[in-house]
């Protein structure tokens, strides 16, 4: 697979709040509801205060879905020492924190060098200008609309005016980053971040938490129709 560009916004479900015991039926599952792309949570209990997985379980997703754009987001310290077993692993796009990387324009190129799409999310309180000398070379911008390291957690409103100025920064300049939201997406928080400019929508527990996920799924797309309209 590669880095697929809907033409309209989507949800990416995130793995994060999915079972593990049945982690390849959870992804086929979103998979067949229409997920374009998969969302894989990495946290090493250093840059964030929880620990997840690591390349084995992207390989079991990818081999879960074989067809569908495979997004690692590395909540880790020293992300450019992993980006190969990732990589291998099946990611088809890695982001790095830009918090964890001081030499950000590196780690964006060997992500390149790699053959995948380059990602850099940025915490809540990190303002987007810092993204500004390497927002022509990036495929993704991940706007952390909670501080990062669990699912469940509400959405910072404060964010939002973080994707219009990267919307505005990406027509003045003619750049093409898809803008993705991650934290707290739900019913209740979607419409918000379509009006501002969201693209890509992670939703981790509003999806796969939720009682009947095909309804969820449903309820979310009415509300992406209905804003792209
Ligand atoms: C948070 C992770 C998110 C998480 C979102 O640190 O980066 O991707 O899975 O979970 P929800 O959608 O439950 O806020
Ligand atoms: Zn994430």
């Amino acid at each position: 697979m590669s880095l697929t560009r809907p033409s309209t916004p989507f949800i990416a479900p995130s793995i994060l709040s999915a079972d593990f015991g049945h982690l390849g039926d959870d992804v086929r599952e979103a998979v067949a509801l229409g997920a374009p792309w998969i969302h894989c949570d990495i946290m090493d209990g250093h840059f964030v205060p929880n620990l997840t997985f690591g390349p084995d379980t992207v390989r079991a997703v990818r081999h879960a879905a074989p067809d569908t754009t495979v997004d690692v987001h590395l909540m880790i310290e020293k992300p450019e020492q992993m980006l190969s077993p990732f990589r291998d692993a099946g990611a088809d796009i890695l982001s790095v924190h830009a918090e964890a990387c001081p030499h950000l324009h590196r780690t964006i190129q060997q992500i390149h060098d790699l053959g995948a799409a380059a990602g850099v999310a940025i915490n809540p309180s990190t303002p987007w200008q810092v993204l500004e000398p390497v927002l022509a070379m990036v495929d993704v911008v991940v706007i952390m609309s909670v501080n990062p390291g669990f699912g469940g957690q509400t959405f910072i409103m404060e964010t939002l005016d973080k994707a219009r100025a990267l919307r505005d920064w990406r027509s003045k300049n003619g750049a093409s980053f898809i803008i993705q939201f991650d934290g707290g997406v739900s019913p209740e928080t979607i419409d918000a971040c379509l009006d501002a400019g969201g693209q890509s929508l992670v939703a981790g527990s509003a999806f796969f938490k939720a009682p009947d996920r095909k309804e969820r799924w449903a309820l979310f797309h009415t509300k992406i129709e209905h804003a792209s309209s």
